[in-house]
């Protein structure tokens, strides 16, 4: 029975590789860096972190203030972030593969740690939102860069994007 669990779990954690990065959560330290030294992070901020992990990247945020939700695809880890989230009433994760879902109207800001094959995509995605929305929207990228877009910050291993809306004030509906 154990082994039948084991292969369930390794199945659950190994084929996320075909649709986002593995699971390997942030360091704490620099998290904090990043939401002080990189983008200060504040209570008018709405941040989003597409695949949340254990939810560390939000709880860390809420710290600072700003309201947060977390995409996840592993069902395992939304249920360990909802249940290490449970006391924080800035912190909602939801089973979403992050492709499919369209970011809230109110995201200031995103978190990614993801693998740099994604990284041209997830870009894509947060311009045609800025453009939706009619305002800027800003990247917090951990661990890699954009290919052929300049950041416009770094710090330690983090790079922070910014995607202007090509219509700013003019949100497409
Ligand atoms: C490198 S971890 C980062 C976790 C967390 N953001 C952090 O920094 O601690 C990447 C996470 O993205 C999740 N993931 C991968 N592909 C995804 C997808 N398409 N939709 C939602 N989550 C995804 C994985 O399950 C994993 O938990």
């Amino acid at each position: 029975m154990i082994w039948i669990i084991l292969a369930i779990i390794t199945l659950v954690f190994g084929l996320v590789v075909f649709r986002g990065a593995p699971y390997v959560p942030s360091h704490k330290k620099s998290i904090h860096q990043a939401f002080t030294d990189l983008y200060p992070l504040s209570a008018d901020d709405y941040l989003v972190d597409i695949g949340s992990g254990d939810g560390v990247v939000l709880r860390m945020a809420s710290k600072f203030g700003a309201q947060t939700v977390g995409y996840e695809i592993n069902p395992i880890l939304v249920l360990i972030s909802r249940f290490l989230s449970r006391k924080d009433s800035h912190v909602s994760v939801r089973l979403a593969d992050f492709w499919l879902t369209n970011l809230p109207d109110k995201t200031t800001v995103v978190y990614v740690f993801s693998v740099t094959r994604d990284m041209g995509k997830i870009a894509r995605r947060l311009q045609s939102q800025a453009d939706k929305l009619g305002r800027t929207i800003s990247l917090i990228v951990y661990g890699s860069k954009i290919t052929g877009i300049k950041s416009v910050k770094s710090v330690g291993a983090y790079n922070l994007y910014e995607f202007h809306s090509l219509q700013p004030g003019k949100p497409q509906v």
